[in-house]
């Protein structure tokens, strides 16, 4: 009996502070109207305007997180860590400047919340059969 408590007191504390549990960071809602900034190329539907512009929806969160704080500091590498070039994109570096990290967190919860229309590289590759056959 004693026993059984303290294990269901653990997995409380556990669940208190957020373990085994995806931490899914931001407000989708509110990212939603922070977005409006990011649709005319990243699309209402986060699927991009145009190949050029990437496909933001169904993204894994942290993954945008990463690169909007790679934008932000504008492709600087780290003084520790030589040779490894991080993003560096003028449009982007703009549009992530004035970010908060509340803004970062609520813009990609709602575009990681959408649904995602990334597939596999089947058909994409150039040169590969898939490829030639789906180009006709
Ligand atoms: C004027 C067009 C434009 C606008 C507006 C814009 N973006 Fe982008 N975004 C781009 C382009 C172009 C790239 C690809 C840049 C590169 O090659 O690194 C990009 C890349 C990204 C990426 C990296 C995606 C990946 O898979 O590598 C994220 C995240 C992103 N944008 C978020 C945003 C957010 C959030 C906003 C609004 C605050 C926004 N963008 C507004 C053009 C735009």
């Amino acid at each position: 009996m004693q026993q059984r408590i303290i294990l269901v007191s653990l997995a409380a504390a556990a669940l208190a502070l957020g373990f085994g549990t995806a931490s899914a960071k931001g407000n989708a809602a509110a990212g939603a109207k922070k977005a409006v900034a990011c649709e005319a190329c990243h699309g209402k539907d986060g699927n991009g305007t145009a190949p050029n512009y990437p496909a933001l929806a169904g993204q894994y969160q942290d993954y945008l997180i990463e690169a909007l704080h790679e934008y932000q500091t504008n492709g600087r590498t780290h003084p520790l860590v030589s040779g490894i070039h991080h993003r560096d994109n003028a449009i982007m570096n703009a549009m992530a400047a004035p970010l908060t990290e509340q803004d970062i967190e609520d813009i990609t919860a709602y575009f990681s919340s959408l649904p995602s229309k990334l597939s596999d590289l089947s058909g994409k590759v150039q040169g590969s059969d898939d490829g030639l056959h789906s180009r006709g």
